[in-house]
């Protein structure tokens, strides 16, 4: 009994103790706007302003009305947070070609489905894989991640992994199977792969900040995201809490895709497919997280079962590759053709 009630706490302080830094750092961010004060700043987070680039990309109009705010003051706050975030500059076309030129691409173990991918699952992109339950979505995560730690002549990127967990569905018996079926050893495998099991939707996204900090110790080149739209989901439910679960998302898509710039890594996430219409309307087989999520991953995979241990992969959305499907098979060794 008494030692139950111990893992209780723990879990429990974990929770406290990621729920203060945010607090704190979005202080800290609106605290940087000059005219804001405590009051304002309060008004600003409680409608979902909590930092400097939510603040940056809306309307004064917007802004006025939402936090009942006169349009001029709206209208200062917006042009400094705008001075103060990176709202980005203007690229040439040479420098875009010249960042690309670094892109890196991690192989998924199947032929076919890299080459749907053009090449494997990029760098400096957000990878989507969505499909219903059962699909195979955690065993390409599994997959990735244990060809992350390959070296780059076998299609892996020789570097670590960091893998938020959401589901508590991360087995290091099946990274050790997939370990042995590239032929390398297990442990040496597990040494680069780095968990961390996310409690809530707010801790998820505290460990991305921590997974930032992991990548300035070592080099991390994949970020997986298991899953990562199921805590929102529960947090959020009914349609009152849309709009602040869409907002809450795409904060946290925001800071995956910063990451994957930063560290030239590449982001996999993964999203079921709605199964309760009547909760999240819509087509039933259309991912969580709606248009936002749709237009911030890069690359969106539609992942369904076929006969047996097969599965189709169709890519639905990318920037500079056809729609198209290939076919893998999901088996003890991994992901195969
Ligand atoms: P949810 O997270 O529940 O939405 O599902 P998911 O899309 O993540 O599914 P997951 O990746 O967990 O796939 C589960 C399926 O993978 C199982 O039904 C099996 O078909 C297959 N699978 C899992 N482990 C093994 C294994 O060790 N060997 C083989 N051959 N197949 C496996
Ligand atoms: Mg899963």
């Amino acid at each position: 009994m008494p030692k139950r009630n111990k893992n209780i706490e723990k879990v429990e302080e974990i929770i406290n103790d990621s729920a203060a830094p945010e607090d704190e750092e979005g202080a800290d961010d609106l605290s940087l706007l000059p005219g804001v004060g405590p009051a304002t700043a309060e008004k600003l987070r409680e409608n979902g302003f909590t930092d400097l680039m939510a603040i940056a990309v809306t309307s004064p109009s917007n802004l006025s009305e939402m936090c009942s705010i006169g349009e001029g003051t709206a209208a200062k706050i917006i042009s400094s947070a705008r001075k103060l975030a990176d709202v980005g500059n203007f690229l040439t076309g040479v420098e875009v070609m010249e960042r690309r030129k670094s892109v890196e691409k991690l192989t998924t173990s199947s032929t076919a489905f890299d080459e749907l991918l053009g090449g494997g699952v990029e760098t400096q992109a957000i990878t989507e894989v969505y499909g219903e339950f059962g699909s195979g979505k955690t065993q390409i995560a599994h997959q990735l991640a244990v060809n992350c730690t390959l070296k780059k002549g076998k299609g892996g990127f020789n570097s670590h992994v960091v893998i938020i967990d959401t589901e508590n569905t991360f087995r290091p018996e099946r990274i050790a199977q997939m370990a042995e079926g590239q032929g390398v050893k297990p442990t040496v495998v597990m040494k680069s792969i780095h968990v961390g099991r996310a409690y809530n939707s707010h801790h998820q996204m505290l460990l991305v900040d921590k997974a930032g900090e992991l990548a300035r110790e070592f080099p991390v080149k994949l970020l997986i995201v298991d899953s990562l739209t199921a805590h929102f989901r529960a947090e959020y439910m009914g349609r009152g809490a849309l709009a602040g679960r869409q907002q809450k998302l795409n904060k946290h898509i925001h800071e995956l895709q910063k990451f994957a710039d930063k560290f030239n890594c590449a982001v996999l996430v993964t999203n079921q497919v709605m199964s309760r219409p009547d909760v999240f309307f819509g087509d039933p087989t259309k991912p969580i997280g709606g248009h936002i999520l749709g237009h911030a991953s890069t690359f969106r995979i539609y992942l369904r079962k076929s006969k047996g241990d097969r599965r189709i992969a169709r890519l639905v959305d990318s920037p500079c590759l056809p729609e198209a499907e290939a076919v893998l098979t999901i088996v003890t060794d991994g992901v195969r053709d």
